[in-house]
């Protein structure tokens, strides 16, 4: 028999109330502007920004994107205005847009980090920071944040320092072992992690263009499974919360990853096909609660744990 129950699809985790636990991932959304005349922003759980760098970035030259049987390989290069720009153009209308907005910083190193948060941190509009720490540091040989437990904690440190708001730290899946990498983020003071960042992938066409150096970062349904693996891990290893990434393209998805102890899922490579995935993905997971009578989509977490 059909539930009457209309489950209350709040969340909280490091100090934000989110209106539902789906929110758009970096880099997939635009700077969240672009989406406004498709769906109404406000219906969003959040949405983070495209990757945010001191200074204006081109990124790489095309093509940029190639698809794989179940997913996507991008190679973007974090191209994106620079967080002065971001300020001053794209920020004033996020301000009134009625959903929580994230602002993903990355860098070269991490003054890098500390300054394009200092920036923000100047500016009203935005709730918190996710660090992408996917990217090399320039200054260690370009070695990747990500995966050494030492610069996880050196940026993770260096930005709550100076921030006011929460910081989520958003952790690769290129590493062998997450644990270390989420307990050193969870050490630096991190208010809670993200992941998964795309995989490093390859594609080799027999003909036409290919991607620079024929690699990119694999997203998509192929990496739901793996994601759901490595969420999973993050979460029996640290007492932070995590969110997860990775595939989700319903709100099976989503619920897969909250009951495996995420507090919310981030909806990436799904908006390029359905550029209302997110809020689908919201409302899916709100009849998949129905169904099962819960009350609060919260009780997807406790469920599983009790198992
Ligand atoms: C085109 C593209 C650009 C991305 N840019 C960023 C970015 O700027 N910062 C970041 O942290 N992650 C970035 N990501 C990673 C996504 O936020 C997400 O972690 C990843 O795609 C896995 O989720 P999905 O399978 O739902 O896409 C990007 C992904 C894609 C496909």
């Amino acid at each position: 028999m059909a539930s009457s129950i209309t489950p209350d699809m709040t969340v909280e985790f490091a100090g934000l109330r989110l209106k539902n636990p789906v929110i758009a991932a970096a880099g997939t959304f635009g700077y969240g502007v672009e989406f406004a005349d498709l769906l109404d922003l406000g219906e969003l759980g959040a949405l983070v920004t495209k990757g945010l760098s001191r200074q204006p970035m081109a990124g790489n030259p095309a093509p940029r994107l190639a698809e794989t049987p179940a997913g996507l390989l991008n190679s973007v290069g974090l191209q994106n205005i620079g967080v002065e720009a971001f300020i001053r153009e794209k920020l004033p209308r996020l301000r009134t847009c009625g959903t929580v907005v994230i602002a993903n910083v990355f860098g070269e190193a991490t003054e890098d980090y500390i300054e394009v948060v200092s920036r923000l941190e100047a500016a009203e509009g935005v709730a918190a920071y996710e660090l992408n720490l996917s990217c090399p540091n320039t200054a260690r040989g370009g070695m990747i944040f990500g995966c050494n437990q030492d610069l996880i904690h050196e940026v993770a440190a260096a930005v709550k320092k100076i921030s006011r708001r929460p910081v989520l730290v958003k952790l690769t899946p290129n590493t062998a072992d997450i644990t270390p990498l989420a307990q050193a983020a969870e050490g630096a003071g991190a208010d809670a992690l993200s992941l998964i960042n795309t995989l490093i992938g390859m594609q080799l066409p027999a003909s036409g263009r290919s991607l620079p150096r024929n690699s990119g970062g694999l997203s998509g349904p192929a990496i739901h499974p793996l994601a759901v693996r490595i969420v999973r891990q993050a979460v029996c290893a640290v007492n932070i919360p995590v969110i997860g990434i990775g595939g989700v393209i319903c709100g099976a998805d989503a619920a897969e990853f909250l009951r495996a102890g995420a507090v919310a899922v981030e909806v990436g490579t799904a908006s390029f096909y359905d550029p209302r995935a997110t809020v689908r993905v919201a409302h899916e997971l709100q009849e998949y609660c129905a169904r099962r009578g819960l009350r609060s989509v919260t009780d997807l977490r406790t469920s599983q744990n009790n198992r």
